[in-house]
Order: structure tokens, then sequence, then C-alpha cells
């Protein structure tokens, strides 16, 4: 039989460093904080010294989660990191670092990616694990770096990325929690957001570094097309499977990308701005970690309170969306 799933912790980490559009400009980028904001909506974000990996980035946030679920280390079964900037490329993965440094037990950890949209597909898969029994509680983490991938000659894109974690832990709860999931993916967009090189189909080279194809390509206004045609449709459908509509949403918690795309699917769904959650700002796109990251704060502020009908919907790279529906229980 399974049982009911929720978010019983949560928690994330911001590096300290605050780096402003005006900082950009001085930074020698040819852009302006005029641009920036009406394009985007961004006026900051945080970007992590070199000194710091995405894993120590997900620590952070993920002793705090613990520690809001009350949850004694040994009791976490499994654990699962969403992230497309890991500590090492290939091998070991983020999670079993973070497993190590949190001093878990030899549970499962593994890296899930599925670029801006992995915090969506990782709690939808710690979901099945604790729903089904295999796993008493699961910690997922979303954390990114993309400041560290990022191409600062390319005004396009260089712009848009922060870094951060955020961290939650499900556990088996009496109300359901995550009560739906929907994830997609359309690889025949693939190309407009990608990191060309330094894989194994075309392999770190001195021509690869000449060229930064080891760092993020993007097509911007493809990006945001695709985009908008999609989670619109993911989130109606969800919503759709158990029998409700938008107007039954008391907060909605989108991938933080782009303000105005945040705007455009509240309106289309007709949502006031006060269940239409926003945090770009402050912290530009933090990829896998946006969403976590926002749960946090809306919880954090009281826009997200016991009882409320949360949808969260990231997207990104792959081309890939996902969709969770939350009753907010804790
Ligand atoms: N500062 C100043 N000018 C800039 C600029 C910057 N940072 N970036 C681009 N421009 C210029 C372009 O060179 C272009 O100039 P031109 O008209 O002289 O050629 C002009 O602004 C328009 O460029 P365009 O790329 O068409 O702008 P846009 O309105 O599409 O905005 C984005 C660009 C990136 C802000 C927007 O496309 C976007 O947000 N897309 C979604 C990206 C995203 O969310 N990615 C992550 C997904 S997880």
């Amino acid at each position: 039989m399974t049982q009911n799933v929720g978010i019983v912790g949560w928690g994330k980490f911001l590096p300290p460093n605050v780096v402003s559009n005006f900082d950009l400009v001085s930074m020698g980028i040819d852009t302006s904080d005029e641009w920036i904001v009406e394009r985007t909506g961004i006026k900051s974000r945080r970007i992590a010294p070199a000194d710091m990996s995405t894993s120590d980035m997900a620590f952070e946030a993920a002793k705090i989660a613990l520690e809001r679920s009350g949850k004694a280390t040994s009791e976490i079964d499994l654990v699962i990191v969403a992230t497309t900037s890991p500590d090492y490329i290939g091998f070991p993965s983020t999670a079993s670092i973070l497993q190590n440094r949190l001093g878990l037990r030899t549970v499962g950890a593994f890296d899930l990616s599925a670029a801006c949209s992995g915090f969506g597909y990782a709690l939808a898969t710690g979901t099945q694990f604790v729903q089904n029994r295999t796993c008493r509680n699961v910690l997922v983490v979303g954390a990114d770096s993309l400041s560290k991938l990022v191409n600062w000659s390319d005004r396009g894109s260089c712009i848009l990325f922060g870094d951060g974690a955020g961290a939650v832990v499900l556990s088996a709860t009496q109300e359901p929690g995550v009560i739906a999931s929907d994830l997609h993916a359309d690889g025949s967009e693939g190309s407009i957001l990608m990191i060309k090189g330094g894989g194994t189909r075309k392999p770190l080279s001195d021509q690869v570094v000449a060229d930064k194809e080891h760092l993020i390509f993007m097509e911007g206004r493809s990006v945001f097309k695709v985009a908008v045609n999609t989670v619109v449709n993911s989130l109606l459908e969800t919503l759709g499977k158990i029998g409700k509509v938008p107007d039954d949403i008391d907060q909605l918690v989108l991938h933080q990308a782009n303000s105005r795309i945040i705007q455009y699917v509240g309106e289309k769904l007709g949502l006031p701005d006060s269940k239409v959650f926003s945090n770009i700002a402050t912290y530009g796109n933090t990829s896998a970690a946006s969403i976590p990251i926002a749960i946090d704060e809306a919880v954090e502020c009281g826009r997200i309170r016991p009882g409320d009908l949360v949808a969260t919907i990231g997207f990104g790279a792959g081309f890939t969306w996902a969709t969770n529906i939350i009753r907010w229980g804790v």
C-alpha cells in the first residue's frame, strides 16, 4: 500500500557575494542596469567564490532542511542532488560528496540532470521512493553554480544566472503533500540551451576552450518561447488530473528565469500577483536551486501557509519541464 508524502524540512543557501547589474557593467560587460531590469527583472545575483563548489552550497542548505525536519541523519535513506554544475565532471557525484559530508550512512546517493527543471524531477522521483515505502525519508537538493559555466563575454546569457542551493526532506505524512507530478522533455529543442563542448560528443580540447564551447550557449528568444508554450499547459493538465483549476492555487512557485515569463504565466492562469511568488530580482536564475530557494522564502515570509495548494513548475535545458502540486502541510 502506498503512503502520503510531504515536505517536512526545507532550507536554502546563497553565497554571500552580491553582484549587482552595476557591478556587471564595472566588470566590462556591455550592458546596463536598465536593459537587464526591463528584459529580465533581475537586479542582482549571488556569485560563489572560486573555492566554493556546488556541494559546499548543497551541504549548507541540506543541514538546515535536515534540522527543520527533526530527522536524524540515520533516518535519511536516500540523497538526490539535482544539478548540472557538479563538483566533478562525471564522478564522483555531487550527491556522494554531500552524503559523506553530512555523515549519512551508506545510503543511495545520485545526481539528477535535468538543468533548471532538476528540482522538479528530483522532487517527483524522491516522492516515489517514500510513497512506495522503499525509503522512510529522502533528502532532495537543487544546487547549481552556473556562474562557473557561463560565458562572461556573452551578454545575452551571462546576466541571467546566479548561484545557490535549496533542499527539502520528504517523509511519510498523514495528509497528502506532494499530490501530483508531471514530467516532460522535448529533446528536439536540445540545441537552444546547451554546453556544446567538454562532453563525450566534443571532448575538452584547446580548440573547445578557445571557442568557449565548454560554456553555456543559449538562444534566448527560442528558450523564452518554448518555456511559455509548455509550462501553462503542463500546469493545467496536472491540475486537471486532480480535479483542480488555477483558481484553487494559493501560491505559484515558477522557476525564476525571467520576470516576464513569470508575469506571463501568472496572467495566463488568471492569478493575482499575491499568488505568484518571485525573488528573481535578488537572485537571478539559480537553475535547479531556484524552486527550493523560492519555497523556503515563500514559507518564511508567510506566502505559503499550512493547508495551501502550492504549484511548482520548473523548465530548462533539454528542453525539460516539470510540475509538482503540493498541499503544504507543515
Ligand atoms: N545588455 C544590453 N543589450 C543586450 C544584452 C544585454 N545584456 N543582451 C542582448 N542585448 C541586445 C542584443 O544584442 C540585441 O541587440 P540588437 O537588436 O542590436 O541586435 C537586443 O539586445 C535584443 O536581443 P534579444 O536577444 O533579442 O533580447 P530579448 O528581448 O530576447 O532578451 C533575454 C534576451 C535573454 C533576456 C530573453 O530572451 C530571455 O530571457 N530568454 C529566456 C532565457 C532563459 O530564461 N534562460 C534560462 C532558461 S532556464
